[in-house]
């Protein structure tokens, strides 16, 4: 069915994104390229480069031209600011400042922007049944050369609900086509809110309803991807981030919403014994995980797409990958509001490292008010719900150290800490089988280390004096000499 040219563009639509960015200057276009590991390593490279951009690719090996795959949607400011709908012209300090206190007032005003059901989108151009359903027929990507299979779920949205209350939930995760095209595996670690949901669904009926969006507005992927708080939809969050309510299509067999700004769609149900093996994947950690292993498959009754749909990926691998960026961002952003909420006073910033994955390695920044507080920030910043899945440091230095410099970071550690005094270890934490630190077959526990690297309380006043000239007298002398040394 030829798509009606008249229909405006829904919000949240990945083309109104791509246009975006191509008028930053931040497109590239691939055409030609194989989805069998080309795609996965022109996007490794992208990453790679000083100022990495996003990239179309079309004119995929086997595929007719128009079927494309992005990637690469919120890897600079200037994305992630537009995404975010913070601005287009941001910088990466300019991005955080705008992000300060963010997070919780979208969390807070998402119940005042629920989802708003649409009769016509220009995702229902094309329906499937479930019988015929190919996910093939798109050029779903291998990413790695060791990943088990094509996934499709890079940067989806999986959306389920809370049987008792109804609440929508809507999480990123990966997802490996199965069945020649047929179905896919969802995996969902367990913990996550989409896991408890299907849990729940199981335990009362037997099965659970799922819609899965797999190309969209990357606010979807960003929400999706990102620890917001229990009980609070993303696409109602995304509302509060749009300023007015997520348009969706009302799946018919699910009841379940699917944002109408999406290119593909699926509908199904997922049931307790219906697994296929799924896996291993290259992971944000920068390892593959463990062995292939049985994973929930999903039975599909039914998808839409757009003619010529845009698969939204978002590959991970060794960081920086291509959503590195947006979760160290996002959540040192939250990482920050949620210490702020604790009501400690004094934490001046927070920073989740890349290096990390946005969730290994955290900073914290304190100006000291009381003995004992930077253990007690340390401890809160490592368990704070957008922490505690898999973080494995926290580190928690003065505010004269700017906690997003690592070398900064590291001269505390080097010049601040007694090892056998500032270190310690918490047991048996939230860990993950992504882990690449996790014996094969162990319980999914991890350990985690916090280092206070601030000087000692009852030492700020004897403390030796950091070396360095005043920042006034330093641009004095910039002024006076700043030529001659740039010579
Ligand atoms: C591209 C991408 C892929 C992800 N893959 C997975 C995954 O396979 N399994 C998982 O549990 N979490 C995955 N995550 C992390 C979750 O999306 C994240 O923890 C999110 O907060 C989960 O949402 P929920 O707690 O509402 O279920 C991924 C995130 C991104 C951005």
């Amino acid at each position: 069915m030829a798509e009606p040219s008249a229909m405006p563009e829904p919000a949240l639509s990945l083309r109104e994104h791509i246009a975006a960015i191509e008028h930053f200057g931040e497109l590239r276009h691939v055409r030609g390229a194989d989805w069998d590991l080309e795609l996965g390593a022109i996007a490794e490279l992208s990453y790679r480069m000083p100022e990495p951009p996003a990239v179309l690719f079309d004119e995929i090996r086997g595929y007719a031209p128009g079927l494309r795959v992005l990637t690469g949607s919120t890897g600079s400011a200037r994305r992630l600011g537009r995404t975010l709908r913070l601005g287009d012209d941001l910088d990466d300090v300019g991005l955080v400042a705008a992000l300060r206190g963010k997070p919780s007032a979208w969390a807070a005003a998402a119940a005042d922007h629920p989802v708003r059901p649409v009769e016509s989108a220009p995702l229902l151009a094309n329906e499937v049944a479930g019988a015929d359903v190919n996910l093939l027929d798109f050029p779903v990507p291998r990413w790695h050369d060791r990943d088990g299979g094509r996934f499709i779920g890079t940067g989806c949205l999986v959306v389920t609900s809370d049987p008792d209350t109804g609440v929508h939930n809507g999480g990123c995760y990966r997802m490996e086509v199965q069945d020649e095209g047929a179905s896919v595996t969802i995996s969902a670690v367990p913990g996550k809110h989409g896991a408890q949901n299907v849990e729940r669904w199981f335990a009362r009926h037997g099965y659970a309803p799922v819609t899965v969006s797999f190309g969209h507005d990357p606010l979807l992927l960003v929400l999706g991807g990102t620890e917001v708080p229990a009980g609070v939809s993303e696409l109602a969050y995304a509302g509060a981030v749009l300023g007015e309510g997520v348009p969706v299509v009302l799946a018919p067999d699910t009841g379940l919403p699917i944002p109408a700004g999406g290119e593909i769609a699926v509908e199904g149900w997922l049931r307790p014994d219906h697994k296929r093996d799924e896996g291993p994947f290259g992971e944000w950690t920068g390892y593959y995980t463990g062995r292939r292993r049985p994973c929930l498959a999903l039975e599909i009754t039914r998808m839409y797409h757009r003619d010529d749909p845009i698969l939204l990926g978002a590959p991970p691998g060794r960081p920086p990958h291509d959503y590195s960026y947006m979760r160290t961002v996002m959540k040192s952003a939250m990482i920050h509001d949620e210490l702020v909420a604790t009501g400690v006073p004094g934490v001046e910033a927070a920073w989740a490292h890349e290096a990390g994955g946005g969730r290994l390695f955290i900073a914290v920044s304190l100006r000291q008010r009381y003995a004992g507080q930077a253990r007690q920030v340390a401890h809160l910043a490592a368990q704070l719900p957008a922490a505690a899945y898999m973080n494995r440091y926290v580190v928690v230095v003065d505010d004269d150290i700017d906690p997003r410099d690592l070398d900064q970071v590291i001269w505390a550690v080097s010049t601040r800490t007694d090892p056998a005094e500032d270190f310690e270890v918490m047991r048996r934490t939230w860990g993950s089988r992504l882990d690449p630190m996790l014996p094969d077959g162990a319980t999914p526990h991890n350990n985690r280390a916090i280092i206070d690297a601030c000087r000692p309380y009852e030492r700020l006043g004897s403390f030796p004096e950091v070396v360095g000239s005043a920042p006034e007298h330093l641009a004095e002398i910039r002024r006076k000499w700043g030529a001659a040394l740039e010579g």
